[in-house]
C-alpha cells in the first residue's frame, strides 16, 4: 500500500479512535450524577500500601477520580477493583506518582540530563522510567517540570531542564514521548504532566514558592515556549504552579489556565493543580474562603484539585446555588475522562504486574550508566590531568563526604529510588584499581578519607588525615558539593558557594602540593570562583543517580570522555544571580573597557572614576562559565561558517553551516550551538538565543560539516502587541561550543 494511503488510513484510524472516546465520554456524562461529576474532580493521597474503610467507601462511592502517591501493586488494583466493580458508574481511578528521573532505577536530575543535551537519551530515560513505575500500577507523572530556571538559588532548578527555552523544551518533548511512548494505551506508557504552569522559576529571590512579576512579553519569549512544546509532543496534563503570577496565583489565573492553554494552544485534556493549591488561594490573599477559592479555580481552568478538598466540598454547591454552570463542570469531567479513555484504563483497568520485570533489567542500569557519563561537565582540566594517566600514579587519596553516599548520589525526587542498586565512586575506583588500572608499581593502591560528616559541617577535626592521605598520594580525587536534601522542593540557598568546610577542604589539599581533581555532586550551579584555581581539575556531575560510581571512575580514568554541556550559566558569586546567556544588552553594557574592578580604584577614587556601565565592582562581569560551555579529552575547531541565502523573506528559510574538526588526540563529542541576535528590533532582543544543537561525535582528525536549517519562524517574538512577529533587518549568527562562541556571521530577513 502506497504511503500515502498508509498515513491516510492511519489518519483515518485516529480521527476513528478519537471519535469513539468522545462518543464514551457523551455517554458516561449523561448518566452521571453531579457528585458523582465532582468525584472525578478530586485527587487524595494514597496511604502507602493501604486500603483504609474511609478511602475504599469514597472510591465506591464515586468521590474520588484520582490517588497519588499509593505504589504498591496490589493495593493499587484493590482499589482499582473497588472503583470498577463496586461503584456506580464503574469509572477506573488514575494513579498519578512524582516519576522525576527514574523510579528504582536513578537517573541524572533532570539538570544533569539536560546537561547531555540528548534529547533521545532523555527519551530513553523517560521510558525506562514509565516501565519501571507502571509495573507498580502508575499511570501518570508529574513531569516533565518545563519550568525555565535561571536563579540557582532556587532549589528546583535540580528538577528543571535549564535556562533556555530551545533547549528545555527540546528536551520537554524528549520526556514527554519517553513517558507516554508511542501509544498512551500500552500498559507500559504514563501520562505525562507539563509543570508548573507557569513561570514558577521566576520566583523573587530564588525563593521557592516566592512571588513572580513577569511581563507577558518575557512570558511569552521565555517560560511558555517549552510548556508549548511539551503540548506539541502530545503532553496529556498540565499542572498549575504555586506560584502568584502578577498578582493572580497561577492557580487560579485564567489567562494561563484558559485564555492560553485552550484558545492559544487548543490544549484538549486536563489541568490538575499543585499540592492544595487551591485552597492556598485563601493564604496568597485571593479569596476568602475554600468555597471562593473553589469558584475561582475552576472557572479559571483548574480541572483537578490535588488533595485540596475544596472541589470535593463546594463544586456541587456551587452548582446548585448557581455560581457555578454544571455546563463547566462536564467540560472539567470531559477533560479527566478523555485522558483516563486515552490510556486505555476502561478496556485495562487493573495492571499485570507479571508484565513488568520483577527487578529492573541489566539495561536499565546501562541507560542509568549512559545518562550518568553524558551528563558530567568537565569545567576544568590543567595540564591535561585527566583523564589519569596511570603509568604515572601508584596511589589515589579518594576524599570527601560524598565519595561513599549511594542515597546522595541520587539526588532530589527519589521516592521509589533504591540506593540498594547504587555503586559509588569509591567502589567503582576501587573496582578499577583492584582489576584493571595498575600504577608503576603495580595495582594502584586506593585509601579513602572522609574528611567531613556531611557536605554541610564545619569541623574540621577531619581535616589533618586528609591532608596526610594527600600528601601521600600521587593524585587527589576529592568528591564535594550538596547532599541532595539542600536542593529540590523548598530547599533553597542564599549563598550558593561549597557548603559547610569544604572550601578549607580544599584548600588543606592544595598545600600539600598534590596534584587535586575536584568531582562535584550537587542540584544546581554552585559559585566555584573561590575554589577554582586551587584544583587542577574540575568535574561537574550534578547528582548523577545509581551509576554515578562507574560513570565518574570511567571519566576519571578515560574509560569514557566527558561530553556535557552546562545546561545553566555558572556565575563567579552568588551576588551575579541571576545571570543567564540570553539576557538583554542594556545601554550601558559592560565591556573590558568600562570594567574597573574595586580593588583598582584608586584612593578617593569619586564615582566617576569607574566606567558607567552595567557590572558590580567586586566582580567580573562575566561568568564563571557560559551556558554550553564543556570540555572533553580533545580539542574542537570551527571554521567556514556560511549562511546561505544571505537574505530571506518573513517567511523563508536559510541554512547555517560550519566546519567542524577535531583537533585533538582522541575521539571526541562536541555539542555544536547556534546562537541569533536580532540586533534591532521593535522591542529589545536578547543579545544571544539558541537555535539550533547538536551532539557530533568525531575521530581524532576528522572533519565534519554540521547544517541547521534556521526558519524564519524561529526568530518571531512577541511584539508591542504581544502577537508573534518575524520583523525585516539584520540577523547576527554565532555557531561553536558554548554561548560566548565567537565565531559569528549574519544574514537579512526581508520585508515580503
Ligand atoms: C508538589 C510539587 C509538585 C509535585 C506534587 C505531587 O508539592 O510542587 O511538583 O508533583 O507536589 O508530589
Amino acid at each position: 500500500m502506497p504511503d500515502s494511503s498508509v498515513s491516510t488510513t492511519r489518519a483515518g484510524e485516529i480521527t476513528e479512535r478519537r471519535e469513539r472516546v468522545e462518543r464514551r465520554i457523551r455517554d458516561l456524562l449523561d448518566r452521571m450524577t453531579l457528585d458523582e461529576k465532582v468525584g472525578q474532580l478530586n485527587q487524595v493521597n494514597g496511604h502507602d500500601g493501604g486500603v483504609t474503610d474511609e478511602l475504599a467507601h469514597r472510591v465506591r462511592a464515586g468521590e474520588v477520580g484520582s490517588i497519588l502517591n499509593e505504589v504498591d501493586v496490589r493495593t493499587v488494583n484493590e482499589l482499582q477493583r473497588i472503583a470498577v466493580e463496586e461503584s456506580r458508574l464503574g469509572i477506573p481511578l488514575l494513579v498519578g506518582r512524582d516519576v522525576i528521573h527514574g523510579f528504582r532505577t536513578i537517573l541524572p536530575i533532570p539538570l544533569g540530563q539536560a546537561a547531555t543535551w540528548d534529547p533521545e537519551l532523555v527519551r530513553r530515560g523517560a521510558r525506562m522510567s514509565a516501565l519501571e513505575a507502571a509495573g507498580h500500577g502508575v499511570r501518570w507523572t508529574f513531569a516533565p517540570m518545563v519550568d525555565i530556571g535561571r536563579d540557582p538559588r532556587w532549589g528546583r532548578v535540580a528538577e528543571c531542564l535549564g535556562e533556555d527555552p530551545h533547549l528545555a523544551g527540546a528536551l520537554a518533548s524528549a520526556m514527554v514521548q519517553g513517558f507516554q511512548g508511542e501509544d498512551l494505551a500500552d500498559p507500559g506508557s504514563l501520562a505525562a504532566c507539563a509543570k508548573h504552569f507557569a513561570g514558577y522559576g521566576a520566583g523573587e529571590a530564588g525563593r521557592d514558592y516566592n512571588t513572580t512579576n513577569i511581563p507577558e512579553g518575557e512570558l511569552r519569549s521565555v517560560h511558555l515556549p517549552p510548556f508549548r512544546a511539551a503540548l506539541g509532543a502530545g503532553v496529556a496534563t498540565f499542572m498549575a504552579s504555586f506560584s502568584d503570577l502578577n498578582g493572580i496565583p497561577a492557580s487560579a489565573n485564567r489567562f494561563l489556565m484558559t485564555q492560553v492553554l485552550r484558545e492559544e494552544w487548543g490544549f484538549d485534556g486536563f489541568v490538575v493543580s499543585d499540592w492544595e493549591s487551591i485552597p492556598q488561594l485563601c493564604i496568597h490573599g485571593l479569596t476568602a474562603d475554600d468555597r471562593e477559592a473553589g469558584l475561582a479555580a475552576a472557572t479559571a481552568g483548574v480541572d483537578m484539585d490535588m488533595v485540596g478538598e475544596v472541589y470535593a466540598d463546594h463544586l456541587a454547591e456551587l452548582v446548585v446555588e448557581g455560581a457555578l454552570h454544571e455546563a463547566l463542570v462536564d467540560v472539567m469531567v470531559a477533560r479527566v475522562l478523555r485522558v483516563k479513555l486515552r490510556l486505555g484504563l476502561f478496556e485495562r483497568p487493573y495492571t499485570e504486574p507479571e508484565r513488568f520485570p520483577v527487578e529492573p533489567p541489566p539495561s536499565h542500569f546501562a541507560l542509568a550508566y549512559d545518562a550518568a557519563v553524558r551528563s558530567a561537565v568537565l569545567l576544568k582540566n590543567d595540564e591535561g590531568l585527566l583523564p589519569l594517566a596511570m603509568d604515572g600514579i601508584g596511589s589515589i587519596a579518594v576524599i570527601g563526604p560524598l565519595a561513599q553516599e549511594p542515597q546522595e548520589q541520587l539526588g532530589t525526587w527519589v521516592f521509589d529510588g533504591d540506593p540498594g542498586f547504587s555503586i559509588t565512586p569509591l567502589e567503582a575506583i576501587g573496582v578499577l584499581a583492584a582489576e584493571g588500572v595498575h600504577g608503576p608499581t603495580g595495582p594502584v593502591k586506593v585509601r579513602y578519607v572522609r574528611g567531613l560528616e556531611t557536605t554541610r559541617s564545619e569541623d574540621r577535626w577531619g581535616l589533618p588525615e586528609v591532608v596526610e592521605a594527600a600528601g601521600a598520594a600521587d593524585v587527589a580525587l576529592l568528591f564535594l558539593g550538596e547532599e541532595s536534601v539542600l536542593s529540590g522542593e523548598g530547599h533553597c540557598r542564599s549563598d550558593i558557594s561549597l557548603p559547610g568546610a569544604q572550601e578549607a577542604l580544599i584548600r588543606a589539599v592544595r598545600a600539600t602540593g598534590t596534584p587535586v581533581v575536584l568531582v562535584v555532586m550537587a542540584g544546581r550551579p554552585l559559585a566555584l570562583e573561590a575554589v577554582l584555581d586551587k584544583v587542577d581539575a574540575l568535574l561537574f556531575a550534578w547528582h548523577p543517580g545509581t551509576m554515578a560510581g562507574p560513570a565518574l571512575a570511567d571519566l576519571l580514568f578515560g574509560r569514557a570522555a566527558p561530553s556535557g554541556r552546562l545546561p545553566m550559566t555558572f556565575p563567579r558569586v552568588t551576588g551575579q544571580v541571576p545571570i543567564y546567556h540570553a539576557h538583554r544588552n542594556t545601554g550601558r553594557p559592560p565591556t573590558p573597557e568600562t570594567f574597573v574592578h574595586m580593588r583598582d580604584l584608586p584612593r578617593g577614587a569619586s564615582q566617576f572614576s569607574a566606567g558607567a556601565a552595567s557590572y558590580h565592582l567586586d566582580t567580573h562581569y562575566t561568568p564563571l562559565f557560559p551556558f554550553g560551555f564543556g570540555l572533553t579529552y580533545t580539542t574542537f575547531a570551527y571554521s567556514d561558517l556560511q549562511v546561505t541565502p544571505a537574505r530571506m523573506a518573513t517567511d523563508g528559510e536559510v541554512r547555517v553551516s560550519v566546519t567542524l574538526e577535531n583537533t585533538g588526540e582522541r575521539d571526541g563529542v562536541e555539542v555544536v550551538q547556534l546562537y541569533v541576535r536580532d540586533p534591532v528590533a521593535s522591542v529589545t532582543r536578547p543579545v544571544r538565543e539558541l537555535k539550533g544543537f547538536r551532539r557530533v561525535a568525531l575521530e581524532a582528525g576528522a572533519r565534519r560539516t554540521v547544517t541547521f536549517p534556521l526558519p524564519a519562524a524561529a526568530l518571531a517574538f512577541p511584539g508591542r502587541d504581544m502577537q508573534p512577529v518575524v520583523e525585516p533587518g539584520e540577523i547576527q549568527v554565532w555557531v561553536g561550543g558554548d554561548a560566548h562562541t565567537a565565531l559569528g556571521a549574519a544574514f537579512e530577513i526581508v520585508a515580503p
